[in-house]
């Protein structure tokens, strides 16, 4: 819900993360709830491009002459979130690394990281303190920037270096990092094979980005064919949910943050998006054009199902009965 509001209102500079265009019609005490709010609204689902803008500051990384933030959701005392983040073609930074996790997913542009290029509907997962860069903005890039807190970069231990990918690349830091095989550079969408999905009917595929085996913390892509459709039940699951449509629709009965058990019929489009806390129960969907989504859980996705029409017999009795009532009364 961001009509009307000051474009200046989200703000990441100097860690601050301040997100006042997505609290609107949040009823639940603020005070015993989770982290990040509830996002989840007709507006949002139908498109952030219009959420607020504010420059998009990293100490040693970019300031806000090259980049700019649409904040989507966010714990505003630790830094986790999600951002849409536009970087200027031209920008660069130097070999470094990150104090906290960070995935990367590119919408549009080509931003090179070291030796790889990261281009349209492509990913990738920064974990703390593994090497990066050097960092080049080749186009005009959009991307989700989803670090895990507020982020520092470190470029110290590496400033004295001839800025190549090599030097990010076969750095002792990189290769005996601890964290190093969890490291993806680059995950490009085009290149990666769909596989079957776990819960949803034919029509559904996936394909894996990140997948934490001991949380079951995972990051995919989720692609459905046209008219594909979900059936007669809506699900909860003991994990948040996120997702970004990056083409096609999404139409359904949607857990608004400001009624979230009164589930309501919307359209989530293209560049549409969400973050729901567990336990919100959710759907059923389908789609008219196919659709191609981001998705992310913070762990392992485990459904639990209601009906949504509990008329199984499907004659919707009561209407029926109501339209003959009607009907004798003529
Ligand atoms: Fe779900």
């Amino acid at each position: 819900m961001v009509k009307g509001l000051d474009k200046n209102s989200a703000s990441s500079q100097n860690g601050n993360i301040s997100i006042p265009h997505i609290h609107n019609g949040l009823r639940a005490n603020k005070s015993t709830s989770i982290g990040r709010q509830h996002v989840e609204s007709e507006e949002s689902l139908n498109s952030v491009v219009n959420f607020p803008m504010a420059p998009f500051e990293v100490g040693n990384f970019l300031t806000g002459k090259y980049g700019t933030t649409q904040i989507l959701s966010a714990d505003e005392s630790t830094g986790e979130s999600t951002q849409r983040v536009t970087l200027k073609k031209g920008w660069s930074a130097p070999i470094g690394h990150f104090n906290t996790d960070i995935e990367i997913f590119v919408l549009t542009g080509k931003l090179r990281q070291g030796g790889f290029l990261l281009r349209d509907l492509s990913y990738s997962f920064l974990p703390a303190g593994i090497p990066s860069g050097p960092w080049v903005a080749e186009e005009d890039t959009v991307l989700l920037w989803m670090p895990d807190a507020t982020p520092t970069y470190e470029t110290q231990d590496y400033a004295s270096l001839e800025q190549i990918p090599e030097n990010s690349a076969y750095h002792v830091k990189m290769q005996h990092h601890e964290r190093m095989d969890e490291y993806l550079p680059a995950h490009e969408l085009h290149a990666m094979k769909w596989e079957s999905t776990t819960f949803l009917p034919p029509g559904s595929a996936r394909k894996s980005l990140y997948t934490n085996k001991k949380t079951g913390r995972a990051t995919w892509i989720l692609g459905l064919v046209p008219m594909w459709i979900e059936g007669n039940f809506y699900a909860g699951h003991p994990t948040i949910e996120e997702a970004y449509v990056i083409s096609g629709d999404v139409q359904g009965h949607w857990s608004m943050s400001d009624d979230p058990f009164n589930r309501r019929y919307a359209i989530m489009g293209k560049d549409g998006y969400y973050w729901r806390p567990a336990h919100i129960p959710h759907g059923p969907f389908w789609t008219e054009q196919g659709s191609l989504l981001l998705f992310r859980t913070k762990n392992r996705l485990d459904c639990y199902w209601m009906l949504h029409n509990p008329d199984i017999t499907q004659q919707d009795q009561t209407r029926l009965q109501t339209a003959l009532g009607e009907d004798k009364s003529v």
